[in-house]
C-alpha cells in the first residue's frame, strides 16, 4: 500500500501539516486520497513537500479535495487557458503595484485576507505552487481563524457577534479604511480597473465570525475591499471593525511560508486567513493557484430596491 509521510508544520502552531511522498501513482490509493482530505480539514493547511513542480500535479493533488472551479473575475490571467482549467497566475510585472513598508518598496503584498470575499460564494481552498521565487521575502503567510477566536479578548470577540461585514472588488489600498500597517503608503497603483468594472455592483456580506460543523468557532475577516457593515457604512461602523480587526491582529499566531519550487500548499479559505508579505521590486515572484470549489452557505449579496437603493 502507498505511503505518505505526515507531521506538524509547526508543533506551537494549532494548525497546519506537512506531507512528504506524495506522487501521481500514491493519489491513485483512496485511502491515501481519504487521509489527506481528513488532514486537511483538521489541520487547515497542509505543505505539501518535494512534488513533482508541474501543473498537472498541482491539478491532481488539488483534485483530491473537491472539484476546481473557475476564478469569478474573467480578467485574472489563466496560468494556461488551453490545457488546464482553473489555474491562475499571479506575478510581478509593471502592472504591479507598489507599495512601502517601513521605509522597504514592496511588489505582490497583498493584506490578511481569504479569497473570493467580494463574492457570496467562498471556494472551498486554495493550492499554490511557486514558479519564480523571489530570492528575499516572497514569503506566504497563513493564520487561523480558530485560533484567533479562541484567543482574542472575550470582551472584544463578543461585538464581533452578528456582525456582517461588506466587501467588494475595489482593493485600492487608498480606499482602505483599517488594517494597514501604520508606516504604509502607496507608492505606484496596481494596473486594474476593477474597481471601475464593478463600481455599483452589490457588495457581497460574509459575517466575522462562524461555526464549523466541528462545532468550533472561527474568526473570519479581512480589511481588504472590506466597505462596512452590512446596514451601516459609517465612521462608526469603521471603528468597531478596526477594533475587532487590531485585537485580531494582536493575538494571531501566523505560519510564514518560504517557497521552494517543489512545494505546493493548500489552505482551506473557510477557516484560514492568509497575506502575501512582497518582494524587493525588480525581483520576479510568480505564483500559481488552483482553487477547489465549494461553500460555507453563509454569504450573500447585498439586495437593493427597483429605485437601486441598498436595503
Ligand atoms: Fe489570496
Amino acid at each position: 500500500m502507498a505511503s505518505i509521510e505526515v507531521r506538524a508544520l509547526d508543533d506551537s502552531l494549532s494548525f497546519g501539516a506537512e506531507v512528504t511522498g506524495v506522487t501521481s501513482a500514491v493519489l491513485k490509493d483512496e485511502s491515501v486520497r481519504a487521509q489527506l482530505a481528513q488532514l486537511f480539514e483538521d489541520r487547515g493547511v497542509i505543505v505539501f513537500r518535494g512534488v513533482e513542480p508541474t501543473a498537472e500535479m498541482q491539478v491532481e493533488i488539488s483534485k483530491v479535495f473537491g472539484p476546481l472551479k473557475e476564478h469569478p473575475v474573467s480578467s485574472v490571467e489563466r496560468a494556461d487557458a488551453e490545457k488546464l482549467t482553473g489555474v491562475i497566475a499571479i506575478g510581478t510585472g509593471p502592472h504591479m503595484g507598489v507599495v512601502e513598508i517601513g521605509g522597504q518598496k514592496l511588489q505582490t503584498w497583498q493584506p490578511w485576507h481569504f479569497d473570493h470575499a467580494y463574492n457570496n460564494e467562498l471556494n472551498r481552498a486554495g493550492v499554490l505552487r511557486s514558479l519564480a521565487i523571489a530570492s528575499d521575502g516572497g514569503l506566504t503567510g497563513f493564520a487561523d481563524g480558530v485560533q484567533i477566536y479562541r484567543d482574542m479578548d472575550p470582551a472584544i470577540r463578543a461585538k464581533a457577534e452578528g456582525i456582517s461585514p461588506l466587501y467588494n472588488l475595489d482593493l485600492r489600498y487608498t480606499e482602505q479604511r483599517f488594517g494597514l500597517p501604520d508606516t504604509f503608503r502607496v507608492v505606484r497603483h496596481h494596473e486594474s480597473k476593477l474597481h471601475e468594472m464593478t463600481a455599483g455592483d452589490p457588495c457581497s456580506i460574509h459575517p466575522i465570525l462562524w461555526t464549523r460543523p466541528d462545532g468550533e468557532k472561527v474568526f473570519h475577516m479581512t480589511p481588504y475591499g472590506c466597505r462596512g457593515i452590512e446596514g451601516d457604512r459609517s465612521d462608526a461602523a469603521f471603528e468597531l471593525l478596526a477594533e475587532i480587526w487590531d485585537e485580531a491582529m494582536r493575538v494571531i499566531k501566523p505560519y510564514h511560508h518560504q517557497w521552494h519550487t517543489t512545494d505546493m500548499v493548500i489552505w482551506d479559505n473557510w477557516r484560514v486567513l492568509h497575506e502575501a508579505c512582497g518582494c524587493p521590486e525588480g525581483q520576479e515572484r510568480v505564483v500559481h493557484r488552483t482553487t477547489i470549489k465549494g461553500d460555507y452557505g453563509l454569504g450573500r449579496f447585498e439586495e437593493r430596491s427597483a429605485a437601486g437603493q441598498v436595503a
